[in-house]
């Protein structure tokens, strides 16, 4: 694969499988120490909701999220969180912790789940907005 091409995640994974990899990771989010506090308890379901359809339209599927919520501005809506290095490799630990459960359950190949950890790890590092 080239260094810049893009794998088609919806295609490849489906839909169910986006959406029991991001409800991984929000059931690991509110006993977390550092993520808990930070994101809304009384919506957190809306959240998810607000995450996988992302995910969803990002890597290839239905675009919901931006008919909903329209660009994603991603920055911007992070701002408001303090997102430093710590809250980024939290992040990436709670969602890769995730998507091992669905290697494990064999709905993702490890080739899909490295691709996943550069894709979003990189998104990541572009989100961190404090020291
Ligand atoms: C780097 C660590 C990150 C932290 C600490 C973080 C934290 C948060 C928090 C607290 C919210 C608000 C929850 C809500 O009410 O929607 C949020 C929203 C969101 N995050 Fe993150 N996030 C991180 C990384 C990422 C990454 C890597 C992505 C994409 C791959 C992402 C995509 C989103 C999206 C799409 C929303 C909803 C935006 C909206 O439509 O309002 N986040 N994030």
């Amino acid at each position: 694969m080239a260094p810049n091409e893009e794998l088609p995640i919806y295609q490849l994974l489906g839909g169910e499988t986006l959406t029991a990899i991001v409800a991984g990771f929000y059931r690991r989010v509110p006993g977390d120490p550092i993520l808990g506090p930070m994101y809304p308890a009384n919506d957190l379901a809306g959240a998810e909701e607000r995450l996988r359809s992302f995910l969803i339209y990002r890597f290839g599927g239905p675009p919901t999220y931006i008919q909903e919520r329209g660009h994603p501005r991603l920055r911007i809506r992070h701002a408001p969180f303090v997102v430093n290095q710590a809250a980024r490799d939290r992040w990436m630990e709670l969602m890769l912790a995730s998507i091992d459960e669905q290697v494990v359950l064999q709905k993702v190949q490890k080739e899909h789940r490295d691709y996943l950890e550069q894709f979003l790890g990189d998104i990541a590092t572009f989100l961190i907005n404090r020291a």
